[in-house]
């Protein structure tokens, strides 16, 4: 055995992970990657139609990436970016994400991780609405089933059970409502535009329950990731919109997994006609090579800050690694060779035979719902598809078609009974039409193992 295998159950700790099973099963070490494929240190090769955890976006062996990071380290490989210090790939990143932001922002601040974005995010809104004299304007609204993060205010946000309990969490202040789940929540008959209409006169009885003037603001992601990837119902947004106007709330899009192009658009802002107030980046920002978040904000809430700021003597918040400049560069390239490679044409591309692949297996014995949008996509397995029952968790049968897909080489994710998918922007047809053909084998094994355990 490789004796990282044993050192693995010794010392390290696995995130988001079954603790017990972990020390069973011991870890699957990768070692190397190349386009769309990722090698384990037994040499197999697997296809990653998840793209690590939807995020490296150009594949696994970006020449620019690497050179952009070998350059900057050769260069500077670290200053700060307090008290004024700067350098120049931050300085340019920061232009370009407003460049090419979805709507008019002001300026940006960084950050290391899409859950510090999402803190800042939180500390933002509540330094805007003392800067208004609205004091008592603080709380703030996610939803069920959505995901922001794990830092303390971020995995509050997080609208998902495994995230809260043990941890004391939900801070206080923080409030979800419905999810707009329309496969699981909709009722018998209800088009999606009377689900969106049900969900936001919830929301709107929510807020006037609280008090509207002690809500501060809305956090969404455009597609919900983790959650299973939601795809927002018809007029969702737009009715979410008018009734966050209404009651002088903010709106910040959480574009951590949407932005870039996953949705099919470069930001998911403009898939669904969303006009944010503060964005939050990460992941596809860098291709994941190098750890970065951004958070995009409107020139009001700057104004805010700058007005905090003469009051305090200082603006008082920002990591150490705040604008790292390797990071920077490698983000800051990660945005060229989207233009370079049209990774969007490529997206608008393969999406239709991504999408018509995954949509292909509705008729499959377990699977209950296809979603998805661009180049994100889940099937959702029920045990009955009429009543749309789900599986007992124990059964674990998410995990038994990761296993079974990953005979066939094909690396997937399961959250619980939700398979997700989100492949490299730089996935070619033929990389989609195997990510299709081995879900169906996937499919058919765990029919025929669960059948058997009849
Ligand atoms: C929508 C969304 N927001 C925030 C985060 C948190 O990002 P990180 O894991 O980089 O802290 C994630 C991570 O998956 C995410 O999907």
């Amino acid at each position: 055995m490789n004796m990282n295998v044993e050192l693995d159950i010794k010392s390290y700790i696995h995130p988001q992970s079954d603790l017990t099973a972990q020390e069973k099963s011991g870890p699957m070490i990768m070692t190397h990657g190349e386009g769309v494929y990722v090698f384990d240190d037994k040499g197999y090769k697997y296809l990653d139609s998840v793209a690590g955890l939807w995020c490296v976006t150009l594949g696994y062996d970006n020449q620019a990436l690497k050179d952009a990071a070998t350059n900057q380290m050769n260069q500077l490989p670290y200053f700060q970016t307090f008290a004024n210090k700067s350098n120049n790939p931050t300085i340019e990143l920061a232009a370009k994400l407003l460049e090419v932001a979805p709507g008019p922002m002001s300026k940006v601040i960084f950050q290391n991780s899409g859950s510090e974005a999402i803190d800042t995010a939180i500390k933002l809104v509540w330094y805007y609405q003392n800067a208004r004299g609205k004091t008592a304007k603080k709380k703030i609204i996610g939803r069920h089933g959505s995901y922001h993060g794990t830092t303390v205010a971020a995995a509050s946000l997080t609208g998902l059970p495994t995230m809260h309990s043990q941890f004391d969490l939900p801070i206080e202040g923080i409030i979800h409502t419905d999810n707009p789940n329309y496969y699981r929540f909709a009722n018998v008959g209800e088009t999606e535009a009377d689900f969106s209409s049900r969900c936001i006169e919830n929301l709107e009885n929510q807020i006037l329950n609280e008090g509207p003037q002690t809500i501060a603001a809305f956090f969404a992601e455009p597609v919900m990731g983790t959650g299973g990837v939601i795809v927002p119902p018809k007029t969702y947004f737009e009715k979410l919109q008018s009734v966050l106007k209404k009651y002088d709330i903010l709106l910040v899009v959480d574009e951590v997994i949407c932005g870039f192009g996953r949705t099919g658009n470069y930001w998911g802002s403009q898939t669904y006609n969303i006009k944010p107030d503060m964005i939050t980046c990460a992941k596809g920002l860098s291709s994941a090579y190098l750890p970065i978040s951004a958070l995009l904000v409107s020139d009001d809430i700057y104004q805010a800050m700058k007005e905090g700021s003469d009051k305090v003597g200082i603006f008082g918040h920002g990591y150490t690694y705040s604008g790292h400049p390797a990071c920077a560069a490698v983000a800051l390239e990660t945005l060229k060779q989207y233009e370079k490679l049209n990774t969007l044409d490529n997206i608008k591309a393969v999406a239709p035979g991504f999408q018509n692949g995954l949509r292909q297996y509705l008729n499959h014995p377990l699977v209950g719902d296809v979603r998805g949008v661009g180049l994100m996509g889940s099937i959702e397995l029920v045990k009955d598809k009429k009543t749309k029952e789900g599986f007992d968790p124990s059964l674990m049968i998410g995990r038994k078609v990761e296993e079974f897909a990953l005979r066939y080489g094909l690396i997937l994710r399961a959250l619980g009974n939700i398979l997700v998918f989100a492949p490299p922007f730089i996935i070619k047809d033929h990389e989609i039409d195997k990510i299709i053909e081995i879900i169906g084998l996937a499919l058919d094994e765990t029919l025929a193992w669960h059948d058997n355990l009849a």
